[in-house]
């Protein structure tokens, strides 16, 4: 339920962020392109005004006989007084025959106004005695600027839209890694919680029992005190490969040297010579290597083939035998460790690596063991750049090989 709304909370503030980004982009875009086109209209506008303002001007001191003006641009509204009295002017339907009114205030400057309707831009000036009012329609300016924010509207509202869906797909594709390593993370802790469970059980009911007799000494009770421990080393050692497991970024990170590949092994062997005899196991090691040599982390390394080893001697029976090779496969270097134990049912052997996989044989013998061992084994050996292979056949043999690519 957490894990739904976090994601759909973040998976709506995306989008929103998307979007905020999209529209801020296309507003800003729209003003700039909607202020030059402005601009530029109105420049040119302004020119054409100026032009027949200059025309105007010529004719005027010119001819002192007021003549009627040609104009410039027959599109061009020219008005001209001497005092209040009308000279010139051209005629039009704008005005209804009215005179348009001269502001005192604009003079000498470009303003834009509206009238009956239409929008006009005009330069009015004095020059001598003569008052001159140059106006011009703008309505097809101004339609060409309303249509251009209608495309802007309509292209913000289609971005808007379009961000919405690629938003929608991006931000759920981006978060299905996030989600996934989320729900791998709570089956974790639930199978974690679970596993645990088990042992501290066992512990809790050992104790209980104890209680019920006050009166035994520690010698009546050993048996109970015994597998309460058991269970407690048991809690110990999960908790620590718990740990281990959660500490990816360690694991990740190598500490690489030349290492002795015949000497890692020899050393990691000769700590099992004696458990062998103990447990009445055969234990041999063959060393076929010429190049010696690997750059590993070597810790990493013996961390890698210990897990191996401590299953091969887990899952073998008395009599039983473990052998590990060391071969070379061309450049690569392959560690085989081969017991003629147990085995693993070809059904179980895909979900050996996978955390708290344990097979029903094993549960049911009640051996020792979390499953967490080969899960273990499977990050460092991506870190580490080791493939694992594995061949097992139930009631005769496991082999798992470790290739060490030396490039
Ligand atoms: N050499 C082997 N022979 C037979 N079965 C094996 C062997 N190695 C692994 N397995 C099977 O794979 C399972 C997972 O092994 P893994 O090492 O991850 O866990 P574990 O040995 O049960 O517990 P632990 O976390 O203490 O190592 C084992 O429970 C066992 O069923
Ligand atoms: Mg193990």
């Amino acid at each position: 339920m957490i894990n739904k709304n976090v994601f759909s909370k973040t998976k709506s503030s995306l989008i929103k962020i998307n979007i905020a980004v999209v529209i801020s982009f296309f507003v800003i875009f729209s003003i700039f392109i909607y202020s030059y086109f402005k601009g530029l209209t109105y420049n040119s506008v302004d020119k054409n005004l100026k032009d027949e303002l200059e025309n105007i001007t010529v004719q005027l001191t010119s001819s002192a006989m007021f003549s009627p003006i040609v104009l410039n641009d027959p599109s061009n509204m020219v008005y001209v007084y001497e005092g209040d009295q009308v000279k010139y002017y051209t005629r039009n339907g704008y005005f209804e025959d009215m005179l348009p009114k001269v502001r005192e205030n604009k003079k000498n400057s470009f303003f834009t106004y509206t009238e009956n309707g239409y929008t006009f831009r005009e330069l009015s000036l004095e020059i001598g005695k003569y008052k001159i009012q140059i106006i011009r329609n703008i309505d097809a300016q101004i339609n060409s600027f309303k249509q251009l924010i209608y495309v802007f509207v309509i292209g913000i509202i289609m971005a808007i839209i379009i961000t919405y869906f690629v938003a929608l797909y991006l931000t759920k594709k981006a978060l299905i890694p996030i989600e996934n390593s989320w729900n791998n993370q709570a089956k974790f802790v639930q199978d974690a919680s679970h596993e645990l469970r088990t042992p501290i059980a066992i512990v809790s009911s050992k104790l209980e029992s104890m209680l019920r007799s006050p009166n035994s000494t520690i010698s009546d009770e050993v048996e109970l005190i015994a597998d309460a421990m058991k269970e407690t080393r048991r809690i110990k050692k999960m908790i620590n490969d718990l740990l281990c497991l959660t500490k990816e970024d360690s694991i990740a990170t190598l500490n690489k040297e030349e290492v002795n590949i015949e000497q890692l092994i020899k050393e990691i062997s000769d700590d099992y010579l004696d458990i062998a005899e103990i447990q009445s196991k055969e234990f041999s090691i063959n060393l076929n290597v010429e190049n010696k040599i690997v750059i590993t982390d070597k810790n990493k390394l013996r961390q890698l083939i210990l897990i191996f080893i401590d299953n091969a001697f887990k899952y073998t029976n008395k009599n039983d035998s473990i052998v590990i090779n060391l071969m070379e496969e061309g450049s690569d270097i392959v560690i085989s460790i081969e017991d003629s134990g147990i085995g693993i049912k070809c059904n179980e052997i895909p979900h050996i690596f996978d955390r708290f996989f344990r097979s029903e044989s094993v549960r049911n013998k009640d051996i020792d063991g979390s499953g967490i061992g080969l899960s273990i084994a499977k990050m460092l050996s991506t870190s580490l750049g080791i493939d694992i292979n594995v061949k097992s056949k139930i009631n005769e043999f496991t082999k798992f090989n470790l290739t060490i690519r030396n490039k």
